[in-house]
């Protein structure tokens, strides 16, 4: 995507998600402005919701209007693995280094204990980062016998290294890619995902969470929670947000890349002598707090899906982290 692409991108989704007033007349220029409708050539709602969400009479429609769907530079298909991986396993060593999951490994644990499963299919596994987290700390608590499969759509080369650097039987990442909507059958257990929901827009959301539902499978989801202050912030400040926000995780990247495990010379380059590792932390990370869903939006989507009423949901925040839980109300 060229500048304009981006910059236009950008300036309509803030509009659509209200970050500026219907009519405003700042943004790219004529034809771009609240009434230039991508909606009115006919094609979809420029914001399109889940159908329970658009029908509710709940607060749910204001907080998703406000969450942004923008592009996060590591969903896009064409860029470096070198990049990518420097990207995520960045911010991977970041929610390591904060114990950002703490809070979370217990939802985890007692859904296993509930379904009496034993293995756990990772799904956007990346670097590592939560499955990893949460493997050591069901180990620490004297659950031997659980296994882990990490799974993603483009798998993590150091990831797969820092499994491998593991040595635990039971802890295995998959070679061949695995899409999170596309789970081969042959994958069963509870399903996790670590801080990747917010890649999905409502609509993905619903078909993961329907498909889950239809096939009986339990599943435990962690991400980043939306920030209420975020979500209350008036419009006009969200830029000046998100460059503050950017400019605190470039140059954050820069001190923590040296402590990210395997060391890699390609790392390094693209971190001190062409800065696109820390460019794409900025972008993402700043994105993904944009994008991220609240607990009450994922209970929503959850109970509207057909079938959802057969299980038990629950979401909330422990710490700082978001969880989202369902487990079929028969296990
Ligand atoms: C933020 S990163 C991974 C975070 C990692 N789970 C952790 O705990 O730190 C998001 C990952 O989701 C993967 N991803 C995005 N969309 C996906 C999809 N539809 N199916 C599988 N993986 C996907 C990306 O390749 C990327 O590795």
């Amino acid at each position: 995507m060229n500048l304009h692409g981006l910059a236009t991108g950008l300036w309509e989704e803030l509009r659509d998600a209200q970050f500026f007033p219907k009519g405003s007349r700042a943004g790219p220029g004529p034809g771009r402005g609240a009434d230039s409708p991508r909606g009115a050539r006919g094609s979809a709602p420029a914001r399109r919701l889940p159908g329970a969400l658009k029908c509710g009479a709940s607060p749910p429609i204001i907080a998703i209007v406000r969450r942004m769907q923008l592009v996060e530079l590591e969903d896009l298909p064409w860029m470096p693995a070198a990049i990518r991986d420097g990207g995520t396993d960045l911010l991977d060593l970041g929610f390591d280094r904060l114990g950002f999951y703490r809070g979370v490994v217990p939802k985890l644990a007692a859904l296993l204990d509930r379904t009496g499963r034993t293995q756990v299919i990772d799904v956007c596994s990346g670097g590592g980062g939560g499955a990893l987290y949460a493997i050591r700390a069901l180990r620490d608590e004297g659950r031997e016998d659980v296994r882990f499969v990490l799974t993603d759509r483009y798998p993590n080369e150091a990831g797969r290294a820092r499994v491998a650097a593991r040595s635990d039987p039971r802890l295995v990442y998959r070679d061949e890619p695995v899409d999170a909507l596309a789970v081969p059958a042959e994958l069963d257990g509870v399903r996790t995902m670590w801080g990747a929901l917010h890649h999905f827009p409502p609509e993905a959301v619903t078909a993961l969470v329907a498909s889950m539902v239809a096939d009986g499978k339990p599943l435990a989801f962690f991400d980043v929670a939306a920030s209420p202050a975020l979500r209350r912030l008036p419009g006009a400040l969200a830029p000046l947000m998100m460059g503050v926000n950017m400019t605190a995780l470039f140059v954050g990247s820069f001190f923590l890349v040296p402590f990210v495990r395997p060391l890699r010379a390609s790392r390094f380059a693209l971190t001190y002598l062409v800065p696109l590792i820390p460019a794409l932390v900025a972008w993402d990370g700043t994105v993904s707090a944009i994008r991220a869903y609240a607990p009450e939006e994922l209970l929503a989507i959850a109970r509207a899906v057909p079938g959802g009423d057969a299980y038990d949901w629950d979401a909330g925040v422990a710490g700082s982290a978001l969880y989202f839980t369902g487990c079929p109300r028969a296990a």
